[in-house]
């Protein structure tokens, strides 16, 4: 699967972790930095930047990485046809693709260890979206 993947300084650490660990498992992971954990950066800049991907249909699905998530997920779910889930545990990964068609996987650098960060990017990735009912509910957040 092409994913698309972007961090600020606070979500570098497990940004990196989560790269390796899905390139790993054969998908292709496009990396729109940041390039480093010490030089302070504007999340918005990179959430922004990683949603344009989605809406151009250059990636299948998006993490953002930042401190505790909340800043990306709020930028995210600003953009238009962008759903994005900020969470902390394996329930909530795999629901959000399930039942929301989740599009977008916001992790905090600063909430989770890159151990946790890679296993809940893992199940976020290799969930199916549901349909039926669920659609139909989407649908109606776009109205
Ligand atoms: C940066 O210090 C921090 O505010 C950011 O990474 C994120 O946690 C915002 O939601």
């Amino acid at each position: 699967m092409k994913i698309v993947i972007a961090a600020d300084h606070g979500g570098y650490n497990i940004k990196q972790a989560i790269i390796s660990a899905l390139s790993t498992e054969g998908h292709i992971v496009e990396d729109l930095g940041t390039n480093d954990g010490e030089t302070s950066v504007d999340y918005p800049v990179y959430a922004k930047a990683l949603c344009k991907k989605l809406q151009q249909a250059e990636a299948e699905l998006g993490i953002l990485c930042c401190g505790t998530g909340i800043g990306m997920s709020m930028t995210a779910n600003k953009q238009k046809g962008i759903r994005a889930a900020v969470l902390s545990d394996a329930f909530s990964a795999e629901m959000t693709r399930r039942h929301n068609n989740a599009n977008v996987l916001c992790l905090g650098g600063r909430v989770l260890s890159e151990e946790q960060a890679v296993s809940l990017a893992k199940l976020f990735v290799s969930t199916p979206f549901e349909g039926g009912r669920h659609q139909r509910r989407i649908d109606m957040m776009e109205d």
